[in-house]
């Protein structure tokens, strides 16, 4: 800029001329030229003043040629800066990747003011780029590939640095040049995010137009903003599949902890494997370790086949080879998959294009083998795999865990019928020392439960009514053979020996958790009804039905028993005995259901 000497202009003289009219003239814009000769547009400005007797004319002329290249710049920027502003809120509302490279060409092409282009994206997973977003004629482009370093986008992927074409179809380096049409050519650029090429971005446009310098600098800021963007949804999506992969795998911790039924958990597992890993196709295979095979239980996908008659011995098929080599197995081909003597046939009927088998390993061993199939190419990232190892791992613990369960249950079972067996043991050591007869403490047990359950108490109630029932009298271990094998009447202080066998078995039960429940019988069955009994005078319903059955049942039996103070009464005479006693020393109801019983 600066201001410049009028001497150095030309100007038309009528222009001057109005200068001296005019007391005061303004040029914004007035093209003069400059003695060399060169064309400028300058703003002038002039007045008329008196000095003394002189009329004096000012001049000042300012070259503003500068100032035009800055608007026109400013100008140009505003555009730019509204283009990448109209983009970017374009982009915003896209939630998905795809989504978003359709927006983004679509308002590139806009801005560019041309119909076709593409952006192609690097695939880490197969090392290629691929056409993610076509539009015009880059379609016929949309299933290609191109290695790094190969025809236009991978020679730009590689370089980092923009490539110009007149005319595609003649560059010698272009590979498809088959899918393209004479006549186009256009620029393609790396999408960078921070120092990392993600992809290229294809601008393209018929001849005679080139692209020129201000639309390069254009795409060139578009293109940094779309790298990052790129970028960032790339790491959106990654979230959200990283959020649900922890949704899938709380999931299924919950179906291993909360089901005992295996087949709901296997149910759970290969729903969120066909839904994250995006297969068609899912199963679980679970291995015999006696008989060495391995046998679908649960799949999901299978469309002509059933699985379930399919048994597979470990080592052969592919999934026994991956169950016996502890290692995952893939095959990419139907080709392959189809060689396979054993589940090529399954999976060639079911039209799988790719098949893994995951060995199921929990603590070292193989519980089973999980098996995914596609019916299409399946682009399997590192993180994919990592996922579908994770899930095979989570099978596996459900295997195990119920498993541990089941053997638990069984131990459990094995126990109690142990412990079962101890206390009838124990049972017949009492009868014969009381020289009771033969299977007294049996009978007795066998009647109780029969009237218990009569009287409606269930099967867990039952269990501890018969072990009560078999123990009754092992409170008399406190009692001296003296007392107990007395041929006669007992004196009050053998009396006081002999009620206290109740307590005795409250003391040498209470302690054992297995037994506490059974306490009912071996303490309470001296009760009476009308309160009179011993050890502690309860009444009526206070002696606990158990209780209550077992003295009807146990007076009867001793009655018709032979004992060491007296001979055995006829059943006649015991069951009139019992008739009379009901409703002082009997529960009369329970009287009841005993004449039923002996009925
Ligand atoms: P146990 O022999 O098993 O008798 C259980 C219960 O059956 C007795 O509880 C009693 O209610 C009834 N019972 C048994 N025998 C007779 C009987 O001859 N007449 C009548 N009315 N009821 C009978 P109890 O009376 O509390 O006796 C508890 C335990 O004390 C008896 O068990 C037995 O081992 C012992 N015992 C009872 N009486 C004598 C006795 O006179 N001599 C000896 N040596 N022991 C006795
Ligand atoms: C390119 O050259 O990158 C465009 C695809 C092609 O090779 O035709
Ligand atoms: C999700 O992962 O998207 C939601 C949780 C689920 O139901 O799996
Ligand atoms: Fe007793
Ligand atoms: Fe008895």
């Amino acid at each position: 800029m600066g201001d410049w000497n009028i001497q150095r202009y030309y100007c038309k003289s009528g222009q001057l001329l109005r200068v001296a009219e005019k007391k005061y003239i303004r040029y914004e814009n007035l093209p003069l030229q400059t003695v060399g000769g060169r064309q400028a547009a300058v703003e002038f400005v002039s007045n008329v003043y008196m000095e003394g007797q002189h009329k004096v004319i000012q001049c000042n002329i300012r070259d503003i040629a500068g100032r035009e290249e800055a608007k026109r710049s400013l100008k140009k920027r505003l555009s730019e800066l509204e283009a990448i502003y109209t983009i970017s809120s374009t982009l915003r509302t896209a939630e998905t990747l795809d989504e978003m490279l359709r927006l983004l060409l679509g308002e590139i092409l806009k801005v560019l003011n041309t119909t076709a282009g593409a952006i192609c994206l690097y695939q880490p997973a197969i090392g290629k780029l691929s056409f993610s977003a076509t539009q015009g004629w880059f379609s016929a482009l949309d299933d290609s590939f191109l290695a790094l370093g190969e025809s236009i986008a991978g020679r730009v992927f590689a370089s980092k640095k923009l490539l110009l074409s007149r005319e595609y179809v003649k560059d010698s380096w272009v590979k498809y040049t088959d899918k393209m049409p004479a006549g186009w050519g256009g620029v393609c650029l790396p999408l960078q995010a921070d120092a990392d090429v993600v992809g290229t971005l294809f601008v393209s446009m018929p001849l005679p137009r080139e692209i020129n310098s201000e639309e390069l600098k254009l795409l060139t800021s578009l293109t940094e903003m779309a790298g990052t963007a790129i970028h960032r949804i790339g790491l959106f999506e990654k979230n959200i599949y990283h959020l649900e992969q922890l949704h899938a795998l709380r999931n299924i911790d919950m179906a291993i902890s909360s089901s005992l039924d295996l087949r709901v958990t296997f149910r759970v597992i290969l729903d969120e494997v066909t839904r994250l890993l995006k297969v068609d196709g899912a199963a679980i295979l679970r291995l015999d370790p006696h008989t060495g095979m391995l046998k679908y239980e649960a799949w999901r996908g299978f469309r002509i086949t059933n699985p379930a008659k399919h048994k597979l011995p470990i080592g052969e098929g592919l999934a026994g080879q991956a169950a016996m080599g502890r290692k995952t197995i893939r095959v990419a081909s139907p080709g392959e998959i189809k060689r396979d003597p054993v589940q090529g046939p399954l999976m060639e009927k079911e039209n799988a294009h790719i098949y893994y088998a995951v060995p199921l390993i929990n603590k070292g061993r193989v519980e089973g083998v999980l098996e995914i199939f596609h019916r299409e190419l399946l682009e399997a990232s590192e993180e994919w795999l990592e996922f579908l190892e994770t899930l095979a791992g989570q099978t596996a613990i459900a295997i195990n865990n119920a498993e541990m369960i089941h053997d638990m249950a069984n131990t459990n079972f094995k126990l109690i019928q142990a412990y079962d067996n101890t206390i009838k043991g124990w049972a017949h050591a009492l009868d014969l020392r009381d020289k009771e007869t033969e299977d007294h403490s049996q009978r007795v047990t066998a009647m109780t439960v029969n009237i218990a359950r009569e009287m409606g108490m269930s099967e867990e109630e039952l269990a501890h009514v018969r072990r009560g029932a078999l123990l009754h009298d092992i409170g008399k271990m406190g009692v001296s053979d003296a007392i107990l094998l007395k041929p006669g009447q007992l004196t009050d202080e053998e009396w006081v020996i002999m009620h206290n066998h109740p307590v005795h078995a409250f003391e040498m039960l209470s302690p054992i958790e297995y037994l506490r429940p059974a306490l009912d019988i071996p303490y309470c069955h001296h009760e009476k009804w009308d309160g009179t009994g011993y050890p502690r005078g309860l009444k009526r319903e206070e002696i606990p039905l158990a209780a209550r059955i077992f003295a009807v049942v146990d007076v009867y039996d001793a009655l018709t028993s032979d004992r060491p103070y007296r001979k055995a009464w006829t059943r006649e005479e015991a069951l009139k005995h019992i008739r009379q006693e009901s409703d002082s020393h009997f529960d009369p109801q329970v009287v009841e259901m005993f004449f039923e019983e002996v009925k």
